[in-house]
């Protein structure tokens, strides 16, 4: 059966830093706390002209450019984020427009920090039964729009950012291996945004209750986080009959260091087969795996032939993997 390859990455973040020494100054926080608890020093945190659209057209022209393509011959956006321009549209058929991609149907995916995965999930799939040619997949979230900044335990976290990959049917053995996408929405209420949705429309109220900003119960979360990443991780690496020692690069979702550390031990990796770049963004939902792999690729850690395994894990809850030969 034809594979699906990423033929090109870019990615996008917003000049403006936020360290832990400003974050100090604003709510009862040490940066000696956030760097051994998250292994976070800074994060990006974008404008007040800045929407999800900005940082998502900037990383889409850099993948574009890197393919040599147009925006004309996509036929298909995908965008995946929680913290899109709008309730609605789509911030994809904002990119689209901004990009005149006048020939790809375009929508967004939900899955938060899983979003990137989930999307691949669908553009291999569709590119494979030969349903789309080539398609532009965008993660990118702007957290800093949700968040509250007298609340410590979530406001040290997240960061914004974009990333962007586009993908085509593969000429030869390289490409995506397979995909595994998970949720229990038994666990919906560990990472949430509780306004602004018809269950709690805005309001005066909504407002004054904070209901529009992210809530995130962290421990809880971290207990499962690490227990399914395993799970899924070995998942798909026995489907295709590979071994975690094969795997030249993991590429996990930057949401705390403590995470990623303890994933790569239960996968038996060493740390410097692990993509980590969390200290400079902190957790960018969607987008810190194709930043990430867009670093990866940059600084010449990927090669021809190599097995890469990206993994996320995100509110909903949601989680996954994708095993690619590169
Ligand atoms: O990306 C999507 C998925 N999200 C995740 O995977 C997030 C997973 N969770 C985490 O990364 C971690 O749980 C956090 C970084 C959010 C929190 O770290 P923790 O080690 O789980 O801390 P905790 O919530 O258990 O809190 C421990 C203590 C508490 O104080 P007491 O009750 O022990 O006195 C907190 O009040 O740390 C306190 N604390 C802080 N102290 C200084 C919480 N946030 C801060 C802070 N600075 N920013």
């Amino acid at each position: 059966m034809i594979k699906t390859r990423i033929v090109s990455t870019g990615s996008y973040l917003p000049e403006n830093r936020l360290t832990n020494f400003d974050l100090e100054k604003i709510v009862d926080t040490s940066a000696e706390w956030i760097v051994e608890r998250t292994g976070i020093h800074e994060r990006r945190i974008g404008t007040k002209d800045e929407a999800a659209s900005d940082l998502a057209y900037e990383a889409s022209k850099i993948a574009l450019k890197k393919a040599g393509l147009k925006a004309k011959d996509l036929d298909m956006i995908i965008c995946a984020t929680v913290s899109g321009d709008l309730p609605f549209p789509s911030t994809a058929c904002l990119l689209q427009n901004r990009l005149d991609a006048v020939n790809a149907a375009s929508f967004d995916v939900s899955a938060a920090c899983s979003g990137f995965i989930y999307g691949l999930y669908l553009a291999d799939n569709l590119i494979k039964v030969g349903a789309r040619k080539r398609i532009l997949l965008i993660g990118v979230d702007m957290l800093s729009r949700v968040t509250d900044w007298d609340d410590r335990s979530t406001c040290i976290i997240f960061g914004d950012g974009a990333g962007a990959v586009i993908l085509e049917p593969s000429k030869d053995e390289s490409g995506i291996m397979s995909t595994d996408i998970r949720s229990d929405g038994s666990m919906w209420d560990y990472i949430q945004v509780p306004g602004g949705g018809s269950r709690t429309p805005f309001s005066k109220e909504c407002l004054d209750k904070k209901l529009q900003f992210v809530r995130m119960k962290g421990n809880e979360t971290y207990k499962v986080a690490v227990k399914t990443l395993e799970s899924i991780a070995l998942e798909t690496l026995e489907k295709n009959n590979i071994k975690a020692s094969q795997l030249s690069l993991l590429i996990p979702h930057q949401a705390n260091i403590r995470i990623i550390q303890a994933t790569a031990k239960r996968l038996g990796l060493p740390m410097e087969k692990v993509m980590v770049n969390i200290e400079k963004y902190g957790n960018t939902s969607s987008a810190s795996i194709p930043i990430a792999l867009d670093e990866a690729l940059t600084s010449g850690r990927i090669r021809k032939g190599d097995y890469i395994l990206l993994e996320a894990f995100g509110a909903g809850l949601t989680w996954g993997s994708s095993l690619i030969r590169w």
